[in-house]
């Protein structure tokens, strides 16, 4: 049995005073290669699934009640609610996510016969742009999936996440966390069109270098307004273009269409917004297609020029993901940085050659902590499965 299971295992029998027929799941965080701020635009986005993430021991219960505990707040002990009012309760915290997965798989029509036990431990920095927040949710779905034999598509379960999100937590968020974690493969990068759900898994090969996570340890505060607030930026901007072109989304435009035609949006700061939507789709396209082709050095050139994009136009980088990012730009062996996930905080990542790691890190950590004050964490990415039980 895999070491952290064990671990959860001893602590299921603490918590709920037994280790008996009990199920082990595993629902991965995940990086965004590139394509950032692009999947609620109908662009591309390029992520994927890593061995980080949370994990849930749970059993079914004879009631219909759930208790929950997580090891990431234990202050807040267990948790416990029914399946006949699966409504928001702010006093219910992280729970939420779980009443949500329940509330809408039900919706959905899918059975859910009775309550559960379930006990949860997540190794991805919370609030760091990892995807804690979908990684929990796939983990609920993965665990009502298994223990009620539920029929249930894979994309369906990526959309009921989502809607757990958006209408549940009130986050406006896209499809592409849910989608990595629900999709990912070891050693996989998934290329998908957010428009249609179309995706390819390419395999992600960086050669002689790793994805270096380089964590702010800055948490996302006021993070999901500003998210929100950009979302509805690009909407406005793609509302004034549509009055004279037939587009359906700011994905389906090229960099020259825009140019041409920027003026439509009438105002500096949309226009900027917009911007970054179609060049950074036009960017994920590319940098499909030169890992493919295991151009790295071109690779890390598009990452470098998405970091800048979403810093002077999209304006969600701040000081410290720029002071990793520009830090690490600095160093011999590293190909390219930006940051990932919605920004304002959290991570980002470098593709670094393996044998400048050590270094690399010494010397970015030094910037940092001269900027700000306080330090930065660092871990290699390993690429591995979408959400499943663990048998
Ligand atoms: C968050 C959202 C995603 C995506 C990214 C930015 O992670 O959950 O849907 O929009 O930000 O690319």
């Amino acid at each position: 049995m895999n070491s952290i299971v064990a671990m959860l295992t001893d602590k299921y029998k603490e918590i709920f005073s037994t280790d008996k027929e009990l199920r082990a799941f595993f629902s991965p965080g995940r990086v965004n290669l590139i394509g950032e701020h692009t999947d609620y635009n109908g662009g591309h986005v390029f992520p994927s699934s890593i061995t980080q993430g949370t994990y849930g021991i749970a059993k079914k219960r004879e009631d219909r009640e759930i208790h929950c505990y997580s090891m990431n707040f234990e202050e807040g002990g267990v948790i416990v609610f029914n399946l006949d009012d699966l409504s928001f309760v702010e006093s219910d915290s992280w729970a939420n996510f779980v009443k949500g997965m329940l509330k809408y798989l039900i919706e959905a029509g899918h059975s859910i016969d009775s309550g559960f036990n379930v006990l949860i431990y997540g190794n991805i920095p919370n609030g760091a742009g990892l995807s804690s927040s979908a990684s929990l949710e796939l983990l609920i779905g993965v665990i009502a999936e298994n223990l009620f034999n539920l029929t249930l598509d894979r994309l369906d379960l990526i959309k009921i996440g989502q809607k757990t999100e958006n209408q549940f937590m009130g986050v406006n968020s896209g499809i592409m966390d849910q989608f990595a974690i629900g999709m990912g493969s070891k050693d996989m990068a998934i290329f998908l069109n957010t428009n249609t759900l179309d995706y390819e898994l390419v395999p992600a090969e960086f050669g002689d270098n790793v994805i270096l996570i380089m964590n702010t340890n800055k948490r996302r505060e006021l993070a999901d307004s500003k998210y929100n607030q950009r979302r509805s930026e690009c909407e406005e901007a793609l509302r004034r273009l549509q009055t004279e072109l037939a587009i359906n989304s700011l994905g389906e435009m090229t960099e020259e269409s825009f140019e041409v035609n920027r003026s439509l949006i009438n105002d500096e700061v949309l226009e900027r917004r917009a911007k970054h939507a179609v060049y950074e789709n036009v960017r994920t396209l590319l940098a499909k297609d030169v890992l493919t082709k295991g151009k790295l050095k071109e690779f890390g050139e598009l990452l470098n020029q998405s970091h800048i994009s979403l810093r002077d136009d999209y304006e969600v980088t701040g000081l410290e993901l720029d002071t990793l990012v520009e830090a690490a730009w600095q160093q011999a062996g590293v190909l390219g940085a930006r940051m990932t996930g919605a920004g304002m905080g959290g991570c980002a990542i470098a593709l670094v050659n393996s044998e400048k790691v050590e270094e690399v890190k010494a010397a970015v950590q030094a910037a940092y902590k001269e900027k700000i004050g306080y330090a930065a964490d660092f871990y290699v990415a390993q690429i591995g499965d979408g959400a499943k039980e663990l048998v």
